[in-house]
């Protein structure tokens, strides 16, 4: 029984190989069930995809794989910019939104200054940013931890570089009210650059800052196809921004949008056309978090009423190392120290796999 995430994923890619082609390149969900005694549920990746006419979408792109995209990316970059009702002009392609964060870091690193972000926010391009040189100032969420926007704006200051907005908010899941945002994000926008980190939006089912940060140089959305599209893997995201704010990211590209390959072009596009499954996802992760939230009360853990994919409850008081013992049922969360207590982030996976998490949760909980 593997005990890792690397040893599970190994697992899983033998137990692929085992089916024949193309059938196992059809990754969608009922293929894992042999492999399915590891839940992972710490990654915030989404246990019902890629859609099965993404995976044939992409099966039939990786026999094209000899040729550069030239074609294919410029056509999914229409594809995104119709959907959006921006211009392509408006649209970057990345190996993930990550590296939109990390292009936009880059870009507002020419003079030395600060990020103000939120504590607890997402923060894997911390560490990039502080590499080019760039500091990081965190403001607590507000009382009801959603982020404290009017705070955070109220810090900016001569040397602040860029306003980081992730709504919803990883780890809380949490959104703030849409135009009420949408108003704050525009009003610091005429002071610094701000970064609306969208990767969460569609589970929550809000509406985006597209067109506003296609009109506006200071206003860069970064959008990802790893989360409600199921594609984490596949590595592939974008930025929507004013046409000079994209040459000014493009530049630091080694081939402007061509991170993106033949396969992952493919794959994106056809998600775009399957939004049966984007609705789906989002129906299912819903109910999964009502599941999940009477499970929690029923044990009188404290949870966040989270839009996302994942759920933030309170373990302070649960007994010993939470993670381990999950670990020990083959369950993977990700434990997290928020609000001065100890807290659990748990991805939501399939109806299956919550299940036997709120199972381990209850044993744990009540031993
Ligand atoms: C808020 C947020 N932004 C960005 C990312 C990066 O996602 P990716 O690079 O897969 O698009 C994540 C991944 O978990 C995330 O939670």
């Amino acid at each position: 029984m593997p005990t890792t995430r690397r040893q599970w994923l190994q697992q899983a890619a033998l137990s692929a190989s085992a089916f024949s082609l193309p059938s196992s390149l059809l990754a969608f969900e009922e293929t894992r069930k042999p492999v399915d005694r590891i839940i992972l549920l710490n990654s915030n990746e989404n246990a019902f995809g890629p859609s099965k006419l993404v995976a044939k979408a992409m099966a039939d792109a990786a026999a094209m794989s000899n040729r550069y995209p030239d074609d294919q990316v410029p056509a999914l970059k229409e594809k995104l910019a119709n959907f959006w009702k921006v211009g392509k002009e408006n649209v970057l392609m990345g190996a993930g939104s990550s590296e939109i964060l990390g292009l936009a870091c880059l870009l507002v690193s020419n003079e030395k200054g600060h990020v103000i972000s939120a504590e607890p926010s997402y923060k894997v391009w911390h560490r990039q940013a502080e590499n080019y040189g760039l500091q990081i100032h965190t403001v607590p969420l507000n009382e009801k931890r959603q982020l404290n926007l009017p705070n955070m704006i109220s810090l900016i200051a001569k040397d602040t570089r860029m306003l980081y907005v992730c709504n919803p908010n990883n780890p809380t899941g949490l959104a703030l009210e849409y135009e009420s945002m949408r108003q704050q994000v525009l009003e610091a926008s005429k002071k610094c650059m701000v970064l609306v980190d969208e990767a969460y939006t569609e589970f929550a089912n809000i509406p985006s800052m597209a067109s506003d940060a296609a009109n506006n140089p200071n206003i860069i959305v970064a959008k990802t196809f790893s989360k409600i599209y199921g594609l984490a893997g596949a590595r592939v995201g974008y930025a929507i921004s004013h046409p000079d704010t994209i040459k000014k990211l493009a530049a630091f590209q080694p081939w402007p949008d061509v991170a993106v390959s033949m396969v992952t072009a493919a794959a994106a596009s056809a998600a775009i056309d399957d939004q049966a499954f984007v609705k789906s996802c989002r129906e299912r992760t819903a109910a999964n978090r009502d599941y999940c939230g009477k499970c929690f009360s029923s044990l009188g853990l404290e949870y966040l009423p989270s839009q996302t994919s994942f759920m933030l409850f309170d373990i302070s008081g649960i007994k010993g190392d939470f993670s381990e013992q999950m670990i020990a049922r083959n369950i993977f969360v990700q434990y997290r120290d928020h609000f001065n207590g100890k807290w659990c982030r748990v991805s939501m996976g399939t109806e299956e796999e919550m299940k036997a998490f709120c199972a381990a949760l209850k044993s744990i909980a009540t031993t």
